[in-house]
């Protein structure tokens, strides 16, 4: 499926099939995943498949996902980060949702569940000593068939001109610039991309021929690295699909408004 039309598309899926992934199906995920170690210079960051979804979920089960609500799945793909760095932090998510791509490719479905409130003691004892920090899982499977006559409940997307941005955090972007540009429809697909509780932390700043991309926490909040990251994988695949192949360059750097913080993660040359 082209990419726009997947993000568009795309829930995360929180009931699934109680029916097993094919042991083949599951063999091709695994090379993925060792494709996707490859692809990270860095090496910090590795992904495991979980074949026995049941050991997860019942060790998981009111402590790990929103207040405790595990995500019940056949399968979990957990990432772990070597030396939680920024930049590792950044691209595992990144990675972990170029996995999601070529997971749909294959028609199996997935949510992120987020594990960084389960005790660490307990976290190692169902992942395994030899994991390091394992902060997100991804729930993976067939997901349920859908009623008909029900509505779906539906994550809202906050509009194009309140993420981005033209010379500062703030400065009114023209929309007809942005379609100059090819980047209407980017942007209008971007904000598509998950969020940790649905935040839509990123706000893009357009200066110079470059977008800068900020993300927004509260005082006493980590920056939700995570979310960026995510962002930054789509980001990249829509310009292409626009016609412009390039890479982010990692950024340091925060800008204070009140009690709302914004973190610089990378910028991105037009
Ligand atoms: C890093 C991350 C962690 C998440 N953790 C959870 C979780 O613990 N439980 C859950 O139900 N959804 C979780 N989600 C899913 C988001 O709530 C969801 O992506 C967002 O609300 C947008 O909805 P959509 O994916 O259906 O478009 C997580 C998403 C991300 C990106």
């Amino acid at each position: 499926m082209i990419l726009n039309n997947f993000l568009q598309s795309r829930k995360s899926t929180r009931q699934f099939k109680n029916k097993k992934v094919s042991p083949e199906v599951l063999d091709k995920i695994i090379g993925i995943l060792k494709d996707l170690e490859l692809e990270n210079p860095s090496g910090k960051i590795s992904f495991k498949l979980y074949e026995y979804g049941e050991n997860i979920y019942n060790g998981l089960k009111g402590l790990a996902g929103y207040s405790g609500v595990m995500i019940e799945s056949p399968h979990y793909i957990t990432v772990d980060i070597k030396n939680k760095s920024d930049k590792d932090m950044i691209y595992s998510a990144y990675y972990m949702e170029k996995l999601v791509t070529a997971l749909n490719n294959m028609n199996i479905a997935s949510c992120w569940v987020s594990v960084y409130n389960v005790d660490m003691d307990r976290r190692k004892a169902i992942f395994g000593e030899s994991t390091t920090e394992v902060n997100f899982v991804l729930a993976i499977g067939y997901p349920k068939r859908r009623n008909p006559f029900i509505q779906e409940p539906f994550s809202e997307r906050i509009g194009v001109e309140e993420i981005v941005y033209s010379e500062e955090l703030g400065g009114r972007i023209d929309m007809e610039y942005l379609e100059e540009r090819g980047l209407a429809d980017v942007f209008y697909y971007l904000r598509f991309a998950p969020s940790i509780k649905n935040a839509q932390p990123w706000r893009f700043i357009i200066k110079d021929d470059k977008v800068h991309l900020l993300v927004k926490f509260e005082e006493g909040e980590n920056p939700p690295l995570i979310d960026a990251g995510i962002a930054m994988y789509y980001f990249e695949k829509l310009m292409e699909l626009e016609g412009t192949k390039n890479s982010w360059k990692l950024l340091d750097g925060f800008l204070h408004e009140g009690n709302t913080n914004y973190k610089y993660i990378a910028e991105y040359q037009l």
